[in-house]
């Protein structure tokens, strides 16, 4: 009896083996290089063949690139953001879309408030001084940050990632407002305007997904409605911030500083204005980066992509339209 040839998937990246166990024996894999910004050529060269594609938010899945995939059956996002998928050409093609939402939370908030630590207390230029010689005495008025303690943090989104941020700056003493585009009964804070929570916070930090309007919701309008003490930390996606306003802000001091997991473009070249102000703090998106976290969003991906495979409802899709 002539067995059913497996299907062939497109992985994007590589990743380490023990992370896509459960992909061995049900699929066979065609995987590209481990920095991959682009579809490495031999996945480009069997895009037609294709019946499974596991990505990252590095490689945009255009509607382009769906034209040239004909068997494709399911997209697995290894990400919660799919702002570099185009949702909408997946759904018109009857394509589920996978992502991995949850797994993520603490981590991204855990990097959040470590950035807003770091930021408000300027760890990264005072770090530098010290490794370089400049830590002379113990300076009364040297490397002077800001209180966490009473300070107020105005999240603008209160998802699961604001929410476990929110629970995070309670234990600091920080007082909680948000905007949201719903009212959050649950969480212990007032939800405010975005103009009252940019006038009324010490730190913004942001928490919304990359979105047509959520797309440069920091603009310069923004920025200048903010207080001058106040930092901003971004672990979200980075076009929600206007960076050339970015730059005028830092520039012109219209806030103490920033610290930033995301920007835009990503990643930011090394001659970038953004690098020259050492209150900007700046990390290369590893929000979700431990140990831990990556192998569940991996793992996560791959319960997707087979359940796409097998036809039976994705655990995490966000087209779920598509599973009707
Ligand atoms: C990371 O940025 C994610 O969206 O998972």
């Amino acid at each position: 009896m002539n067995e059913k040839p497996l299907p062939l998937v497109l992985v994007t990246h590589t990743l380490p083996p023990a992370w896509l166990e459960s992909l061995q024996g049900r699929c066979l894999q065609i995987v590209g290089p481990e920095d991959a910004t682009f579809l490495a050529p031999e996945l480009e060269a069997n895009l037609a063949e294709a019946e499974g594609l596991f990505t990252l938010l590095t490689i945009r899945v255009s509607d382009e690139l769906l034209d040239k995939m004909p068997r494709l059956r399911v997209v697995s996002n290894m990400a919660v953001g799919v702002d570099n998928i185009d949702l909408a050409a997946c759904t018109r093609r009857g394509i589920p879309v996978g992502n991995t939402p949850g797994v993520l939370t603490e981590g991204t908030a855990d990097l959040t408030m470590a950035l807003l630590l770091a930021a408000g207390r300027g760890l990264a230029t005072s770090s530098q001084d010290a490794r370089q010689g400049r830590w002379k005495t113990w300076r009364p008025a040297g490397w002077l940050g800001a209180d966490l303690n009473g300070a107020t943090l105005g999240i603008i989104g209160m998802g699961k990632i604001g929410q476990a941020v929110a629970q995070r700056a309670r234990g600091f003493g920080m007082k909680i407002i948000y905007t949201d585009t719903i009212p959050r009964p649950n969480v212990p804070a007032d939800r405010v305007s975005l103009d009252e929570l940019l006038a009324g916070s010490d730190f913004v930090s942001l928490h919304v997904p990359l979105l047509a309007e959520t797309r440069g919701l920091i603009n310069e309008a923004a920025l200048r409605k903010m207080k001058p003490g106040a930092y901003l930390i971004n672990a979200a996606r980075g076009p929600i911030v206007d960076t050339p306003a970015l730059v005028r802000a830092l520039r012109e001091g219209w806030i103490a500083g920033c610290g930033l997991d995301v920007t835009d473009p990503e990643p930011l070249p090394p001659d970038h204005a953004l690098y020259s102000f050492p209150n900007c703090l700046i990390v290369p998106h590893i929000g979700s980066a431990t140990w831990n976290t990556r192998r569940r969003m991996a793992e996560l991906a791959c319960d997707n992509l087979l359940a796409g495979l097998a036809g039976r409802p994705l655990p995490n899709c966000v087209n779920p339209e598509v599973q009707k």
